[in-house]
């Protein structure tokens, strides 16, 4: 691969809560280019942190009644512990209450002060604080906003603005000019269109009256820094920016900022633009991935189905879990999690295909060589052609890493281990030893052993620690096993003849359905041949388990119906009067479809009692009924017998 460095970024986790899927994706994707690079002899850097201002933060602590330093030395470490579990092996972890961090981005914000590029300004527009965003009338759809679809809210202050605008056009040219910059190209024409409505100023600043928690501005005691222009600063401040030039020029440009479709306009329109007044070279490439979904439903927590890395890994080990990720999403797109995809792709890729060469491979060595991998004798074509497969698989991965098509790299591979599982089929080696024909059966066992070799340096950056098992069953030294790189696999001497195997336990045990609900704790720890042929039975669904205190967070109170009507133009909303206790509220609900107005009044319902208040096709709707849903019937959730409005629930 013909570069000199390879540095690579993660977003910054907000640390308002705890790390999902979503989180240990990137930042696995982001391990394993890292683990390839250094694998290839690339001087590599790979950074990830935490992002941990702003008002998302901000309320977190509140809701904790701790200040919001403690509540970020506290949720850090879940992100912390999680990526050691997964054994992830990042240079750096950035945390943006860093002092070094805070100095830089202090640092940044004078010097554009000071050169005309910051002004103030009197702002007027709204705020989505799920998103930290501004956005104008405009920007909004149907009133709400327009990244996520939550309300905004109305502010109108006195704040400090960047000049983003004067670079709108600089920017469209640069993306032309530069198809690598914004991967997929399908997120480069996205952010194009974006550039076709006229780009604001950025407005960087929040009253300290109305957030506290953040970085100071230097010239105005009375701001902070907005969240986001502080959180993209450690793409360069976690390398020396300004503190140690020498480290921060041999790692900048980054080679990749890798990032959810999400975040795709900080990322490509903000930072970009940020990085040309501060006067730095752009990114190599933005790489927005796409999303996990569980079956073809996003993530969220109130449809429970949010999936728990670490719940994962208790359950099927980290390398499959690591493994299943990369294989399964290619990078640009969408991809669905289910228990039924990963049980069959761990069963037929790991346990069938690459686990069954290697027992086999294992078995005859045993058997026929007493445990040493015997030195090949003439070659034939057969021998030629697995040897072909598996070159030709490290070439595809070399590629897929240059076009982020890390799955298709990962497919070659296990192309490659079918070609051996083949390759056995058709030579016999077990036919060769009963006829002792042992020149042959050497050959074919050095040649299915030597891909097996290779096939583990090509995949040890997905699955590091199996990997390593896998090479130090065919007899490597486990020190060497672990660190065995692509860039050595043609070193004389690095071939398996003489190496002593060792007898193992299966590789990769395959995962029975029905062990699901005992946890299919430590695959590795159960017999590898057991009910080895079931099918795949149906999937059990992955409910994220909540504590307790989670639950405490939903009010939920008995309320009873004092009228109802329909909503004007919504066949299926009602708009409810209820009183709940000491007050009267008003709901709105889409229950029209199975409840007549009338037969409502008097109705003792369950409702949530704490929910933001929204409006619903332009009216208020203060709280949210219970109702169950099987099919297409809907039943409201009522009470057994007689109890006062305002009641509580639980
Ligand atoms: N703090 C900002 C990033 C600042 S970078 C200078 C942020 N943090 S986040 O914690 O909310 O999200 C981090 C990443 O997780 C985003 O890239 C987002 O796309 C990703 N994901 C969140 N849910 C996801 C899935 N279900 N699937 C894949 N990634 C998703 O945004």
């Amino acid at each position: 691969m013909n570069i000199d460095h390879f540095y690579v970024t993660t977003p910054i986790y907000y640390v308002n809560d705890k790390p999902h899927i979503g989180h240990a994706y990137t930042t696995i994707l982001a391990d394993v280019l890292a683990r390839y690079h250094r694998s290839l002899g690339i001087d590599t850097f790979f950074l990830t942190g935490t992002d941990e201002h702003g008002q998302k933060v901000e309320k977190a602590a509140a809701r904790k009644a701790m200040e919001p330093k403690a509540h970020c030395d506290e949720t850090v470490v879940r992100f912390q512990e999680l990526w050691q579990r997964l054994g992830i092996t990042n240079d750096k972890f950035i945390r943006t209450t860093d002092a070094y961090h805070k100095e830089v981005v202090r640092r940044i914000l004078q010097d554009l002060y000071d050169r005309g590029e910051i002004y103030k300004a009197e702002y007027t527009g709204w705020y989505c604080v799920g998103d930290e965003r501004f956005f104008t009338e405009k920007d909004l759809v149907d009133g709400r906003c327009p990244e996520c679809g939550r309300e905004v809210s109305a502010i109108k202050e006195s704040n400090y603005f960047f000049r983003m605008s004067k670079y709108q056009q600089w920017l469209i040219d640069y993306i032309q000019t530069h198809p690598d910059f914004i991967q997929p190209a399908f997120r480069a024409n996205e952010t194009l269109g974006f550039l076709k409505k006229e780009l604001g100023d950025l407005c960087i600043s929040r009253p300290k009256a109305r957030l506290a928690w953040g970085i100071e501005l230097p010239f105005d005691p009375d701001y902070v820094c907005y969240v986001w222009f502080d959180a993209l600063i450690n793409y360069i401040s976690g390398v020396g920016y300004l503190q140690d030039e020498a480290e921060f020029k041999r790692w900048w440009p980054a080679s990749y900022h890798l990032i959810g479709k999400d975040i795709l306009t900080t990322h490509s329109v903000y930072w970009p633009t940020m990085l040309k007044a501060i006067g730095l070279p752009m990114p190599k490439t933005i790489f927005a991935h796409g999303w996990w979904l569980t079956g073809n439903t996003k993530m969220s927590k109130s449809l429970g189905n949010v999936i728990n890395p670490m719940d994962m890994i208790d359950r099927c080990g980290v390398d499959a879990f690591r493994y299943f990720l990369l294989a399964e999403m290619s990078p640009g797109n969408d991809a669905s999690f289910t228990e039924e995809s990963f049980v069959a792709r761990y069963n037929s890729d790991l346990a069938n295909d690459l686990g069954n060469l290697l027992s086999r491979v294992v078995k005859m060595v045993l058997r026929s060589c007493s445990g040493v991998i015997p030195a090949p004798e003439t070659l034939l074509d057969e021998d030629r052609e697995l040897s072909a497969e598996v070159a030709a698989a490290r070439r595809a991965m070399e590629a897929s890493l240059a076009s982020m098509k890390i799955d298709q790299g990962i497919a070659a591979v296990m192309n490659a281990v079918r070609a051996g599982n083949r390759y056995l089929e058709k030579t016999a080696p077990w036919t060769l030893a009963k006829k002792g024909e042992t020149d042959r059966l050497n050959t074919v066992l050095h040649t299915a052993a030597d891909a097996l070799r290779q096939v583990a340096v090509l995949l040890a950056p997905v699955m590091p620690e199996k990997m390593a098992e896998l090479r130090a069953v065919l007899g490597y030294d486990p020190e060497m096993a672990a660190t065995a790189k692509i860039a050595d696999l043609d070193l004389p001497g690095s071939g398996p003849a003489g190496l002593t195997v060792k007898d193992s336990a299966g590789l990769f045990p395959r995962i029975m359905p029905e062990e699901k609900s005992a946890a299919n704790a430590a695959p590795a720890e159960k017999p590898a041949k057991k009910n080895a042929e079931k099918p795949v039975e149906k999937p059990v669904n992955v409910v994220e388990m909540i504590e307790i205190t989670d639950f405490s967070r939903v009010q939920l109170r008995t309320a009873t119906i004092l009228a109802a009507e329909p909503v004007p133009g919504a066949d299926k909303l009602l708009k409810l009067q209820i009183n709940c206790g000491a007050e009267n509220r008003q709901i709105v609900s889409g229950i029209a479809p199975w409840y007549k107005p009338e037969s409502l009044v008097g109705r003792t319902i369950v409702i949530v009692a704490n929910l933001k208040p929204a409006r619903i096709r332009g009216v208020d709707s203060n709280g949210m009924l219970l109702a169950a849903k099987a099919g297409k019937e809907l039943r409201l959730v009522t009470v057994d017998g007689d109890i006062p409005s305002g009641a509580q629930v639980n």
